[in-house]
């Protein structure tokens, strides 16, 4: 074979890959299952066509590449990933290593390490879009040591970089690791793009602001300590025109949010680890309830329509501070949620590392993830809002976030995840809760039982039988 490394799925993601791959040196020898696609592919990759080595059926891929074999997998995630490693099966040797860099859920990148397939397999989460794949992405590698030691000299080749120079590409950990990282990048992508959403909400319908004039404010934050990508093609979003009827492009498009499951897939998980994240919950939320869109024009019908107007109450500095500390607490619950479930399978998940990843070619890169990364290397169990530069942040910030929910709530403007937000810092900073008395009504109609604040062993109340007794 002349190339040494495979491609397999040559959609948006997977043809994109492939000509970083090829860019950066490396020969690559790519399959599509039509092979119209192929072709086209090849025709279409001008210079770099030279180091790419189209083929025809899996056995002639399979023979381009040189012996021990990479070949990357990029196909929907699901039943065709398990197909396709089922094809390739006759063709690999043990030495032959298949990388699954699609949106897998991590359970089934656990599941096939597991399942004894005749050649090695990793699962890589790659991020940053189809832009990403061609010149960047942020990449977390799950699988054994051993393999990322291989994979590395060509992740870290095609990954995006920081500013200091250091490739976004790195091992989180065995098995579905990396998947996993990837599944809470996208949890918090949610949670982020769902705040952006909810400040524009307030600016459009509390303070009556057009799309031009939040596209202005929304680029503004982005020079300051919101800088990212979210921020930065939020501005652009709003600040678009609509090509075909002129105006505000925003103004024009279905409010209505698709998503493929990633996200749920956190919110689920996070269940199962009994990790609170309720901003990632509630970005869920939300996008299932924006797709009942007759539901709730019924609703407005119903109970009354827009919100009052907002005007004199919040300003957009208001915003932003509230919008600094969502995003603080959100990834807080995320990093605790990647700690919980290190324990939980027994992975050395590495919190000031996945934050380094993060801060370049991601969907969610941000200045605030080197703050983030630096935190963590202090304590990497202890909460983020623990670490003293974000307790900091969140004194300062917090004040904007309870005027903004506030307003939100008095005024009839959905504000789910900042509100769920502050609801669970409120809980993390009281010392005495409530739960004595969800303890006290479990003893009460189940016997369950209560400890005592003074340690005394009475766990049942006067109400069960004998209890006094
Ligand atoms: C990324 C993104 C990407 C994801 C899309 C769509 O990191 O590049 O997370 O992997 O598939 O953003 O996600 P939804 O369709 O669920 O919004």
């Amino acid at each position: 074979g002349q190339a040494n490394i495979g491609l397999i799925g040559l959609g948006t993601m997977g043809a994109a890959l492939a000509l970083n791959i090829a860019e950066k040196g490396f020969p690559i020898a790519v399959w599509n299952r039509t092979t119209s696609v192929t072709q086209a592919f090849h025709a279409g990759a001008g210079a770099l066509a030279a180091r790419i080595v189209p083929t025809e059926t899996l056995a002639a891929l399979v023979s381009a590449i040189a012996a021990p074999r990479t070949i990357i997998l990029m196909v929907p995630a699901g039943p065709a990933v398990d197909q396709q490693l089922e094809a390739l099966a006759p063709y690999l040797g043990p030495d032959d290593l298949v990388v699954d860099a699609g949106n897998a859920n991590f359970h089934d990148t656990n599941r096939r390490t597991a399942a004894g397939l005749p050649f090695r397999f990793v699962g890589i989460g790659v991020s940053g879009g189809e832009e990403g794949a061609r010149h960047g992405p942020a990449i977390m590698v799950g699988g054994a040591a051993e393999d990322w030691q291989r994979l590395s000299p060509v992740l870290q080749a095609i990954a995006a970089r920081t500013e200091d120079g250091t490739p976004c590409a790195d091992w989180m950990g065995p098995a579905g690791a990396g998947h996993f990282v990837k599944a809470v990048h996208n949890g918090i992508e949610y949670a982020d793009m769902q705040m952006i959403a909810e400040t524009y909400g307030v600016m459009r319908d509390g303070m009556g602001l057009a799309s031009e004039a939040i596209g202005q404010i929304f680029a503004r934050w982005n020079e300051g300590t919101l800088r990212s990508y979210l921020v930065e093609i939020s501005a652009a979003v709003a600040l678009a025109r609509d090509p075909v009827a002129g105006g505000p492009l925003l103004d024009m498009i279905v409010d209505a949010a698709g998503q493929k499951g990633t996200g749920r897939w956190t919110a689920i998980e996070a269940q199962n680890l009994a990790a609170p994240i309720p901003v990632i919950e509630a970005a869920v939320m939300a996008r299932n309830v924006s797709a009942r869109r007759a539901e709730r024009a019924i609703g407005e019908a119903l109970f009354g329509a827009a919100p009052q107007r907002l005007d004199g109450v919040l300003t957009a500095d208001d915003l932003e501070q509230a919008l600094i500390a969502g995003k603080i607490l959100c990834y807080a619950q995320g990093f605790a949620m990647m700690t919980a479930a290190g324990a939980e399978f027994g992975w050395a998940l590495d919190m000031p590392a996945i934050a380094r990843v993060w801060r370049a070619g991601c969907i969610i890169r941000s200045a605030m993830l080197n703050d983030m990364a630096n935190a963590l290397s202090e304590d990497p169990a202890r909460n983020l809002i623990l670490a003293p530069f974000f307790a900091d942040h969140l004194r300062h910030c917090l004040p904007a976030l309870r005027r903004v929910v506030a307003a939100g709530a008095q005024n009839g403007l959905a504000l789910p995840a900042l509100a769920s937000g502050l609801a669970w810092f409120d809980m993390m900073r009281t010392a005495r809760g409530t739960a004595n008395m969800i303890q006290g009504q479990r003893d009460y109609f189940g016997l369950h039982g209560f400890q005592r604040l003074d340690g005394i062993d009475r766990p049942h109340g006067p109400w069960a039988a004998g209890a006094s007794a």
